[in-house]
């Protein structure tokens, strides 16, 4: 099966995917433009997603151990999470109406209590590597589990530069905020190894002043 991974982030004009002020809706309509399968995120930007609604995050109850029964259109979102970092949390995302269910990305070294959690709650997850994941493995067990033709990857820069370093990312969406953080900017790709040629596709200007702009990454 042909599948596209696209790595899709906000970032400001000095390339700093935090600390400035995103156009969200913005940012999920061209997620959903994309109509992908699968919605991929690392465990930081999960965490970070809790941690903003943190004070109204609801507990747990039994109907949250099932698996849910969604509209098969939905995107699976596949969080890769090793540590068991977001155990007890889980049942916020599985619960969110455009999240078809989750699946984790775990490796041997993750910890079994996470895994006992997993299981007792159905959810699905795929080992793959020893410590961190082996994404090469993963996606490839992603892509033929969930028949995926489309991946969006909407993670911090960890996720992204590990994936751009192994040459698994086909598409770069950029949406790029009319602001410039200067001193305090953290640049999403400052930690690539390698230099990554790429051709524009398209460039769109919104009455906001952010711009969306998509490459091609040349292999
Ligand atoms: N501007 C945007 O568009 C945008 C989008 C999303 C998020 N964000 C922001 O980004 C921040 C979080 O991003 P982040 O860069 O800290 O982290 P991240 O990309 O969310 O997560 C890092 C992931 O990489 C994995 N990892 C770390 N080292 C690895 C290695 N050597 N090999 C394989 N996998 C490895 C971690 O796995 P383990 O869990 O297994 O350790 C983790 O799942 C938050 O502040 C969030 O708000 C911004």
């Amino acid at each position: 099966m042909e599948t596209k991974i696209v790595l899709h982030n906000s970032v400001s004009l000095d390339c700093s995917f935090i600390g400035f002020h995103p156009n969200m809706d913005l940012h999920y309509r061209i997620v959903n433009h994309y109509k992908p399968n699968i919605y991929l995120a690392g465990s930081n930007t999960a965490r970070s997603g809790i941690e903003l609604f943190g004070k109204m995050l609801p507990d747990e109850t039994a109907n949250d151990t099932q698996k849910p029964k969604k509209d098969k259109s939905l995107p699976f979102w596949v969080i890769s999470d090793t540590k068991g970092s977001l155990k007890d949390l889980l049942h916020h995302y599985r619960r969110l109406d455009c999240c078809r269910d989750l699946v984790i990305l775990a490796s041997k070294s993750t910890p079994s209590d996470y895994l006992k959690y997993l299981d007792e709650r159905h959810y699905d997850y795929i080992i793959a590597g020893d410590n961190f994941i082996n994404y090469k493995s993963a996606l490839k067990e992603l892509i033929t589990k969930y028949q995926s033709s489309t991946i969006v990857v909407d993670s911090g820069s960890i996720l992204g530069y590990i994936l751009l370093n192994e040459n698994l990312i086909d598409e770069i969406s950029l949406i790029v905020s009319p602001e410039i953080i200067g001193i305090h900017s953290k640049n999403l790709f400052g930690e690539l190894k390698t230099k990554i040629n790429l051709s524009c596709s398209h460039c769109e200007k919104f009455p906001d002043g952010n711009i969306w702009i998509t490459y091609e990454v040349k292999k």
